[in-house]
């Protein structure tokens, strides 16, 4: 299943989307153009789903309360809304749409409540609240149906998509500091601080053939190393990844990832996530760290993973290397621009200049990069 249209209305930057998707779908635009709010809507959906600490309210206070997530151009309209579709492929009919309002209390705990929660499947409506009971008891409006099991029963895949979505956004550093900074991980760790315990947590079949697959990449794109293995110190039984490169003399050569470099251990991460589940996965800019040799071959082979699972990605980027591949659509590139009155989201292949730059064999990242360069940044140049 994938997700295959998103509307929002008053989400973080956005007054309002209104988009298709498509299996790998890129996220392109300036700085603070709302790439990393968008891909926050599936973060959020998935803290509610979640079936442990999930819901609503813990949602909305882990992003500051309603009020940082409601679109500061939205004067009036106090409510803010995200509806998506989810179909097998992406050219089907949705399967399932799900829809959620979301206001808060004027007065009192100003607590976050739903103005509407619907699910439709197949075009037929299943769920619309507030429904009786709601009317009845108005603080049952504080919780969603998805993320509660005696309630979501209906439409129980939706809760399991979402609640299975999965972020990545791996910082070499924390991740080598790790030990040190134990204790101090973000729930869920989206920047990758528990990677190694992780691996070690998986059966030992599944991380030698993972590993294995990892490696094969390596040898390819790190010079020099030649072997990639999992292991554990003697002393403290904590986890390790170590390498062996071909320069040391031989068995001396092994480096643990303390000493691996920041694109290696990104490349690790990043290649470890896609092999890692059938679930939604999000990427933040996959392109750091990484030369622009490899960069330039991460699409297509992003492509190929996802393809052998039917796996959907979204991938927020500013590299051009990234979309440099004559094998992507103008359909998976959303563009990001903002206004005054939020960022508009359009999907490139809708830009009337650009359609017919992208028939003439020009690539996305040519094309579509440059309308992402902020007008006078030529003045950054005399900025002293
Ligand atoms: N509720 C909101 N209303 C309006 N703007 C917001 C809101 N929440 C965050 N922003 C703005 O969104 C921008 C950050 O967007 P972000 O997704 O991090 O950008 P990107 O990932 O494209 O660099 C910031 O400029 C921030 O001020
Ligand atoms: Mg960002």
């Amino acid at each position: 299943m994938i997700v295959s249209h998103i509307k929002l209305k008053n989400w973080r930057n956005f007054s309002t989307v209104d988009v298709p998707v498509r299996q790998r779908q890129f996220i392109v635009g300036p700085n603070a153009s709302g790439k990393s709010n968008l891909l926050d809507v599936f973060r959020f959906l998935r803290d509610i789903a979640k079936s442990e600490g999930g819901g609503l309210q813990k949602a909305v206070k882990k992003r500051g309360g309603l009020s940082k997530i409601r679109c500061l151009a939205a004067r009036r309209d106090p409510e803010v809304s995200i509806e998506i579709a989810l179909s097998n492929n992406v050219d089907e009919k949705p399967f399932w749409r799900y829809a959620i309002g979301i206001k808060q209390e004027t007065r009192g705990y100003r607590q976050p409540y739903l103005s509407f929660e619907k699910v439709w499947y197949q075009d037929k409506r299943i769920l619309s609240r507030p429904d009786r009971e709601d009317k009845k008891d108005p603080d049952r409006l504080k919780q969603t149906y998805l993320e509660q099991v005696n309630t979501n029963a209906e439409f129980r895949e939706i809760f399991r998509y979402l609640e299975s979505v999965n972020y990545i956004h791996l910082v070499p550093q924390l991740l080598r500091f790790a030990e040190i900074i134990q204790g101090g991980m973000l729930e869920d760790d989206p920047f990758g601080q528990g990677f190694l315990v992780k691996i070690s947590k998986t059966t030992s079949r599944i991380q030698k053939s993972r590993l294995a697959k990892i490696e094969e990449a390596l040898k390819i794109a790190v010079p020099q190393l030649q072997q990639l293995r999992f292991e554990r110190d003697k002393d403290t039984g904590q986890p390790h990844l170590a390498a062996l490169y071909t320069h040391w003399r031989p068995n001396a050569g092994w480096q643990r990832e303390d000493q691996f470099s920041d694109g290696t251990l990104r490349l690790v991460g990043l290649l470890w996530a896609l092999l890692d589940s059938d679930s939604l996965l999000l990427l933040e800019e996959p392109e750091l760290s990484l030369n622009n040799g490899i960069v330039s071959h991460l699409s297509p082979l992003i492509y190929r993973m996802q393809r052998q699972r039917k796996r959907q990605v979204f991938i927020s980027t500013h590299s051009e290397s990234l979309l440099s591949d004559g094998g992507i659509d103008g359909r998976e590139v959303l563009l990001l621009s903002p206004s005054p009155e939020g960022s508009s989201v359009i999907v490139a292949s809708a830009i009337e200049e650009v359609k017919p730059l992208l028939d003439a064999g020009l690539s996305v990242g040519e094309v579509v990069l440059p309308r992402n360069i902020p007008q006078d940044i030529e003045e950054l140049g005399n900025y002293e």
